[in-house]
């Protein structure tokens, strides 16, 4: 039996309330939580706010680490370790690592290398250097000619969490307006218009070849495999009935309210981008996650492109839009991303669950994380 941790004088988030009181850990688990004062004396929380620990199910911030610069290929294990440091310092305790699979414009995709990242992440996992449970999410560009093979593969090796389903031609879903596909990568590579459109015409040709036959392969794939399966970027209600049929359970980033709507009423999780929550707005132009969760079909965001807008993103909600509860703002960053991808021994603060915490202090209206315990253990 491992000692009981009891952190009181706290305002404790469940999933339905906020309440004064405390908590405590034994075992890796949630033990008991109370209100008021403990039976017996605990460590001072200073009235500070104590969450779940918080689910992360697309960040690009791994590749980030590991390509730094166009063509620089940082040091595995240190690359993995400086992410891990950064997401467990947003407060986020479960991440799924995502990696692009399948040649894209601006090609960073690592597939090539997940051997050798898996490897580093496992290293680090065995010898007890992660603060953060990591996952393995392979975010698969569709009409790319090397998404098969490359995926095949790898799901041949390790054992990988989360698949989506990407196709970024322009003209479609996230692009629907090529002018801001021009802008988008234009404004990455630097290329001239005419360089653009030739571009645009090769991903054309490359949608109308590989679109239909790749999804339906690595729909296939991923049931074969027991894989969640992730949409991305649905726009229409023929999207949202395309991906009904093929068993996805997660919407990322929809963008209309259409789509998102329906989506939301067939039980596919909706998930947005955080930043677009603290920005107001998204960065492509499309719906805005605060839109939608006005609407009523917001269910997950995802910190996307900035670790620390997750726990941003959920006070926003709370802060903003009167009837989101902090509960219920909370749980689009813990429960609910949490049982969209099957895990259900985490994301609440209740008895019997994995006791990964948060203490947030709130500097003005930013909130700040202050300590994480993770199976109750102290990891920042
Ligand atoms: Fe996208």
């Amino acid at each position: 039996m491992s000692e009981t941790l009891v952190l009181e004088n706290a305002m404790i988030v469940t999933p339905d309330e906020v309440l004064h009181g405390w908590i405590a850990l034994a075992n890796g688990r949630i033990a008991e939580i109370g209100t008021g004062r403990p039976p017996a004396r605990g460590t001072d929380m200073a009235g500070d706010y104590l969450l779940p620990g918080l689910v992360e199910l697309h960040t690009d911030h791994l590749e980030s680490h590991l390509a730094p610069r166009p063509k620089v290929r940082w040091h595995h294990l240190s690359a993995v370790l400086a992410y891990d440091a950064q997401i467990a310092a947003s407060g986020i305790t479960t991440v799924f690592d995502s990696l692009r699979v399948g040649s894209d414009v601006d090609s960073r995709s690592l597939a090539g290398e997940i051997g050798a990242i898996a490897g580093a992440v496992e290293t680090a996992r065995t010898e007890g250097l992660l603060r953060v449970d990591h996952r393995m999410h392979l975010r698969c560009e569709i009409c790319a000619s090397d998404v098969i093979e490359e995926t095949t593969h790898i799901l041949g090796q390790f054992r990988i969490d989360l698949i989506s389903l990407m196709d970024h031609t322009p003209g479609a879903r996230q692009f629907r307006d090529t002018s801001t596909w021009k802008i988008y990568y234009g404004g990455k590579s630097g290329m001239t218009d005419a360089h653009l459109e030739i571009m645009i015409q090769d991903r054309v040709v490359l949608h109308h070849a590989n679109h239909d036959r790749h999804r339906a392969s690595l729909v296939a794939l991923a049931k074969s495999h027991g894989i969640v399966l992730a949409s991305h970027d649905d726009t229409t209600l023929a999207h949202v009935a395309e991906s009904a049929a093929d068993g996805i359970r997660l919407a990322e980033f929809p963008t209309t309210v259409e789509a998102a709507a329906a989506s939301h009423a067939q039980g596919i999780q909706v998930m947005m981008g955080a930043p677009n929550v603290v920005r107001g707005g998204s960065h492509s132009g499309n719906v805005s996650a605060e839109t939608l969760a006005r609407e009523g079909v917001l269910d997950i965001l995802s910190s996307d492109y900035v670790p620390a807008s997750l726990l941003m993103g959920a006070f926003e909600l709370a802060h903003r839009i009167e009837g989101f509860t902090l509960p219920r703002a909370v749980k689009t960053v813990s429960l609910n991303p949490a049982l969209a991808t099957g895990l259900t021994d985490r994301g609440a603060l209740e008895a019997g669950l994995k006791a990964d915490i948060v203490r947030v202090h709130m500097a003005g209206s930013l909130p700040v994380v202050r300590e994480i315990w993770r199976d109750a253990q102290r990891v920042i």
